[in-house]
């Protein structure tokens, strides 16, 4: 069986999705699902970027490494070659919702409410809070994962 392809969606691609993508790469694996995860933004200032330096000491404190990643800007093409493209917030569905057509491949959804580990329904942007509030974003893409986890094993 072929691995199925997980796309996750915010804004800048520096702070929420990427956090997300690596808590999911993890549980993933260590569930023993096929699945390939990726992260990118709805918006381009980030473009090539590492992630966030705040996100990647909340993520390292809790053993996520996110050093490797590099943001990149979704692009339609990725609406066939995922199957999944959640985004974190409103926001970012209708920047998604911008490239879907009648033939696009993937479910499209918003990822608390679709994985039921809502509320929030959205993902709060930790972006212009304190370092609190990116510790917090660890502990809701823990429950987010878990809740997708469960929704894709029942599949
Ligand atoms: P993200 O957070 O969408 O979770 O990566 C943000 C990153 C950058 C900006 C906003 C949110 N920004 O305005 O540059």
């Amino acid at each position: 069986m072929s691995a199925l392809r997980i796309l996750f969606v915010c804004l800048g691609n520096i702070c929420r999705s990427p956090l997300v993508e690596g808590v999911a790469r993890r549980r993933c694996a260590e569930a023993g699902l096929a699945v390939e995860v990726a992260s990118c933004g709805t918006g381009h200032w980030h473009v090539g970027e590492g992630a966030d330096p705040r996100m990647l000491s909340a993520a390292a404190a809790a053993g996520f490494d996110l050093s490797a990643h590099r943001a990149r800007q979704l692009r339609a093409a990725d609406l066939d070659e995922y199957d999944f493209v959640f985004g974190m917030d409103g926001d970012n569905l209708r920047g998604i919702g911008r490239f879907v057509t009648p033939r696009s491949r993937a479910e499209t959804g918003r990822f608390l409410t679709w994985s039921g580990a809502a509320p929030p329904e959205d993902f709060p942007d930790p972006y212009y809070g304190d370092a609190d509030g990116f510790t917090r974003c660890v502990a809701l893409a823990e429950r987010g994962v878990a809740g997708l986890l469960e929704r894709l094993r029942r599949r």
